[in-house]
């Protein structure tokens, strides 16, 4: 994992135009942060996904075609702190449906505290929490009779490129069967003046979490970033319909990173790229999951039309 760690650091700090994966953000304290996003005014997307379960549950429930009789499994890669996958579950619980939940999540940190959170909430729920990077918890689940629901929600998918993506929801599809579905939550396309807060919070929660990734290869690899000589800068391409979230070094400067026995050199005004968040139109999704097994079922919006969650049938 360090050493995974290491090697991405220095090859993305060495490259021409330099990034960083921004998979890395979510260290305890990226975890924190990214929390504190979600509670932002500008991050409209928490809120809208959150109005469909909200709102639309049975429509959901219509839409994953699940009997009462027939036992099923819900696998959500991504657990989060479960406010709108909760929503469901009550939902099918309440209508006497057979099912285990289980969150899957690469922090043990928050699976614990969803666990704990849905055993007095839920206490019929059959739950069984799993630690594991996403393809390994799927890995082995065709060989199940059962009804497979895998859930992606929060725009995850949207930190990947469109090419990462197919790849992503191919390898899904690998591990599932025919008729197992994919509830997948993706943000809409929209324009800047919306998108754009989003990712430049006034209240500089945004910012800190991109900068914490300074901090932890400070933390993890013994460099000496200094925080304050970068700021964050957002941009988004409405036409491409992509957020793009850059560090600028605010200084002609020079970073040491003892574990990589190396030291970086960053121009004044130079970008270092650490995150892309897509925003979708049908189009779009259509052309990802062309490579796939999987078709387009359902599309469930919010009522500003900002979000949707969509239903793939595996074929
Ligand atoms: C997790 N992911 C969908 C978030 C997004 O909107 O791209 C991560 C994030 N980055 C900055 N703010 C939120």
């Amino acid at each position: 994992m360090i050493e995974q760690f290491r090697q991405d650091i220095e090859a993305g700090l060495s490259a021409a135009q330099k990034s960083l994966p921004s998979h890395y953000f979510y260290d305890v304290r990226g975890d924190e942060l990214f929390q504190q996003i979600m509670a932002m005014p500008e991050y409209y997307i928490t809120e809208a996904e959150d109005e469909i379960f909200r709102n639309k549950t049975q429509e959901i429930i219509d839409a994953l075609d699940v009997a009462e009789s027939n036992y099923f499994e819900i696998i959500e890669l991504g657990s989060g702190d479960g406010k709108k996958s909760k929503r469901l579950l009550r939902k099918l619980l309440d209508k006497g449906h057979d099912f285990t939940y289980q969150p899957v999540d690469i922090s043990k940190n928050i699976l614990d505290h969803l666990e704990k959170s849905l055993v007095t909430e839920m206490p019929d729920l059959d739950i069984n929490t799993t630690q594991a990077l996403y393809v390994d918890a799927l890995a082995g689940m065709k060989d199940t009779p059962h009804k497979i629901i895998v859930m992606f929600l929060g725009s995850s998918i949207g930190n990947l490129s469109d090419d990462e993506a197919t790849d992503f929801i191919y390898q899904l599809g690998a591990n599932i069967k025919p008729g197992d579905l994919l509830l997948l939550g993706v943000d809409l396309k929209k324009s800047r003046n919306i998108v754009l807060p989003a990712y430049n919070d006034a209240a500089g929660i945004t910012a800190r979490f991109n900068l914490n990734l300074l901090e932890r290869i400070n933390r993890e690899l013994g460099a000496n970033f200094v925080p304050d000589n970068f700021s964050h800068r957002p941009e988004y391409n409405e036409n491409e319909g992509i957020a793009y979230s850059f560090l600028v070094s605010t200084a002609e400067q020079s970073v040491y990173i003892k574990s990589l026995k190396k030291s970086f050199r960053f121009s004044e005004g130079e970008k270092i790229h650490t995150e892309i968040s897509r925003k979708y139109d049908e189009a779009t999704l259509k052309r990802i999951i062309a490579g796939t097994d999987f078709t387009l079922d359902r599309r469930i919006t919010d009522s500003n039309g900002y979000f949707a969650d969509y239903i793939l049938k595996r074929q």
